[in-house]
């Protein structure tokens, strides 16, 4: 069982888990235009990684007899500029869904909701990750200069689901 005001925090986090993927198919559809074939191919990896995080949630509150309420998913805005500042806008994106899962395990602690805690230990984690690769992605644009973006896109373009 879990409170109906963790209950609404993780109802708000799917929300944020579905904008994520939005966010990244958008990214993913801009770069496909822009011509960046394995960008493109690594933001619809990503987009389907975020509804997964999603319904990880989704489950969870089912199996807790909650009630899921989803909501309205918002517009991504764009314009998403060249590849590295693509790459720049998901870290930012990243580091802000990094701090919703804090404030929620923040909340989990102050309700000594043990479960929840569990769960969201797995999400600290993949934050740390998510960030890292973002950020390693970040790096290795700014590294390449413009003659060198083909090659990381030929490497991003190696990104397989899972
Ligand atoms: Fe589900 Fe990229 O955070």
């Amino acid at each position: 069982m879990i409170s109906r005001k963790m209950q609404d925090a993780l109802n708000q986090q799917i929300n944020e888990e579905m904008f994520s993927s939005y966010l990244y198919l958008a990214m993913s559809a801009h770069c496909e235009q822009e011509g960046f074939k394995g960008a493109a191919k690594w933001f619809g990896v990503q987009a389907a990684e975020e509804t997964s995080h999603a319904m990880k949630f989704f489950k969870y509150i089912l199996e807790q007899g909650g009630q899921i309420e989803l909501k309205a998913i918002a517009k991504p805005e764009g314009p998403f500029g060249p590849l590295s500042d693509c790459f720049e806008k998901a870290l930012k994106h990243e580091q802000h869904i990094t701090a919703c899962i804090h404030k929620l395990a923040e909340q989990a602690v102050a309700e000594k909701d043990f479960a929840t805690q569990n769960l969201l230990q797995w999400y600290v984690n993949e934050q740390v990750e998510e960030e890292a690769h973002a950020g390693e992605i970040v790096t290795r644009l700014k590294m390449a200069g413009a003659n060198g973006l083909f090659f990381v896109d030929a490497e991003l373009g190696r990104r397989n689901a899972g």
